[in-house]
């Protein structure tokens, strides 16, 4: 049986103390109601992991990054490592997400070491694809998305695979409202679960969770995570509030 997983996506928001108070309040609501359907993880920025890891302490709620470098250490100005964030509580780390993609360059070739790197140290990683509007529009996005997967992961092992879980994002649906229909995302959810299966093996396909990501709301989120290859979400705007949050955790049956 593969996990049903929501996962927030805190993106560059919110200060330290911001932070902490969003965190303190998940918490709160997820220990007084959890449902315990779903695993839940959060990823604020760098900033707050030191601090975020002591206040989850006890929770069952687990603790992500947004973004690692592939090496352990060393001249790399600016970047942080998986064992670094590992030394602070970390569990998950998001990698390829399409702004890291999009605004910072990062390659195919590139999220492949970042992965190979998270899953050495032990993280569990949330690896991003999806296809722009242009792409979808050309009919494009089946190729884009094979792409992602066989050069971001195909290296992997059948074993390193139960360390990843992946997020298809459709990147028109990110931030803009624009949720992709849920005969949409499942038609792509089944196809990344076949690209799996024709390389590792159908019981690492069938233990792979898929997550969509792109606009998911509590109003939205019923739907689209009732359908067969849905297993859950990768939240951005509405993980910033605690009650929507939870409301989509709570639309995992
Ligand atoms: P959104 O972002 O929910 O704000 O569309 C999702 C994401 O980028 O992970």
């Amino acid at each position: 049986m593969r996990k049903n997983i929501v996962a927030g996506n805190w993106k560059m928001n919110k200060n330290l103390t911001e932070s902490q108070a969003l965190i303190t309040e998940i918490r709160g609501i997820v220990r007084d109601e959890n449902t315990n359907k779903a695993e839940i993880i959060i990823c604020p920025t760098f900033l707050a992991l030191a601090s975020a890891s002591k206040l989850l302490d006890g929770s069952t709620v687990k603790l992500g990054a947004q973004n690692c470098h592939f090496e352990d250490n060393g001249a790399f100005t600016g970047e942080l490592s998986a064992s670094m964030l590992k030394s602070v509580g970390v569990s998950h780390v998001i990698i390829g997400h399409s702004e890291r993609r999009q605004y910072f360059n990062e390659t195919n070739e590139m999220l492949a070491k970042k992965a190979s790197s998270a899953v050495n140290q032990g993280l569990t990683v949330l690896f991003c694809v999806g296809e722009t509007q242009s792409e979808r529009e050309s009919e494009e996005h089946f190729n884009v998305i094979k792409s992602q997967i066989s050069e971001g992961l195909f290296h992997l092992t059948a074993k390193d695979m139960e360390s990843i879980v992946i997020a298809y994002e459709p990147v028109w649906a990110i931030g803009t409202g624009l949720t992709a229909s849920s005969d949409q995302a499942e038609e792509v959810h089944a196809y990344i679960r076949s690209l799996i299966s024709e390389k590792f093996g159908e019981a690492t396909a069938e233990s792979t969770s898929i997550l969509y990501g792109g606009s998911v709301k509590p109003d939205n989120a019923v739907e689209l995570f009732s359908r067969a290859n849905i297993d859950g979400g990768l939240i951005g705007g509405a993980a910033l509030k605690a009650r929507d949050f939870f409301d989509i955790i709570k639309a995992i049956k």
